[in-house]
């Protein structure tokens, strides 16, 4: 396992992740004025908590622009919230970054164009001999065992080193990318969409290789993903975002087994068998981030609006059992 950065031994209940109130607003011009130069703020992300235990596996779910891979870029220091605190081993974030190669050692990311994330002009050895160099993870004499080992790991035979991404299948791509994302023997893996895109079998290939690597190798997992079906097979918790906040945390199961957020409720009913992933937003009109209504941002589409959820903008609270949510008038257990 990974060697902490001095000053960052974690006491075992101590979060990896814990995000307090965090808010991004990145400057976009309002819509139809192109030649203006004024901005407006756009809220990415609005007064984000989150806590991601050490050994966690940790699904973000929720429909195209809720701030999904905003979120992920500020755990990985490549953002700073505008407000609020982003906390890695109980220090900011980006703090840790600047701080030297241990945190982008110990933290790695698989991207969602993982094709796009190697080098053409390399093959797959150099590409994962590139992460191995950099942080001198073992002397120069043992890059290639350790990348023949690496291949190994996720299910590729060792001649696949001398191969290019241009001749390799998308699950084999996406294979050569986690390779990579391990060779820096991280402790947490944090992938954006890292499955979707495939068919079915390489997908459930994919995610039986990504679950039996965060047990066997007691990962930290963060796992962005619009599947409820991925969600609940990889991860055993679940952080459900909705127009830039997460409306309801819990252990996965629990939670699509009795959302208690309507929205929650209302993706498990788009995808009634775990199997459809939420590729066509919900019915009704979903505000504008530049525009967002005062109170509950789910009031107008949710069938459980009450006149205080217009005035009152509902925090992340206690639900039971390891559960949080973020609703005026949850839904009970059935
Ligand atoms: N660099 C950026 N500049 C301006 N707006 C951005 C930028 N990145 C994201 N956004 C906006 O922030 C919101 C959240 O985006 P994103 O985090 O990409 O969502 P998701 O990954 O859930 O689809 C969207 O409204 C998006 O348009
Ligand atoms: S606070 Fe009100 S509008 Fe918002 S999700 Fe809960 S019931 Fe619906
Ligand atoms: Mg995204």
């Amino acid at each position: 396992m990974t060697d902490m950065a001095p000053g960052t031994a974690a006491r075992p209940e101590q979060p990896v992740f814990e995000l307090l109130d965090v808010e991004k607003v990145f400057q976009v011009r309002p819509p139809g004025s192109i030649f203006s130069r004024r901005t407006v703020g756009l809220p990415a992300l609005d007064g984000v908590r989150l806590k991601v235990r050490r050994g966690a596996s940790v699904a973000l779910v929720g429909e195209s622009g809720s701030g999904k891979s905003t979120l992920l870029r500020v755990l990985l220091g490549l953002d700073e919230p505008t407000n609020g605190r982003a906390l890695y081993n109980a220090r900011p974030i980006g703090e840790m970054r600047r701080a030297g190669p241990a945190f982008a050692r110990d933290v790695a990311m698989v991207y969602q164009d993982a094709r796009g994330s190697i080098d053409p002009r390399m093959n797959v050895g150099a590409a994962i001999a590139e992460p191995l160099r950099h942080f001198g993870i073992v002397p120069p004499g043992e890059i290639p065992g350790r990348i023949a080992e690496l291949l190994d790991r996720v299910g590729l035979s060792p001649d696949t080193a001398l191969r290019y991404v241009s001749g390799l299948s998308g699950g084999q791509v996406r294979r050569v990318a986690i390779a990579r994302a391990l060779a820096s023997e991280p402790s947490v893996l944090v992938a954006d969409e890292a499955v979707s895109g495939l068919d079915v079998s390489t997908q459930a290939q994919l995610l039986n290789l990504l679950r039996r690597l965060q047990r066997e190798m007691g990962l930290t997992l963060l796992f962005i993903t619009h599947d409820l079906g991925v969600a609940s097979y990889l991860c055993e918790e679940i952080a459900i975002m909705y127009l830039g906040r997460i409306v309801e945390t819990g252990p996965t199961d629990a939670v699509l087994a009795a959302p208690a957020h309507p929205y929650s409720a209302a993706l498990r009913k788009a995808a009634p068998e775990f199997s459809a992933p939420i590729t066509e937003p919900l019915p009704g009109e979903i505000p504008s981030p530049l525009n967002l209504p005062k109170g509950c941002r789910f009031a107008g589409r949710c069938p459980r609006a009450a006149a205080d959820c217009r005035d009152v903008d509902p925090e992340l609270r206690s639900h039971g059992a390891g559960r949080m949510v973020a609703c005026l008038h949850p839904l009970d257990a059935p």
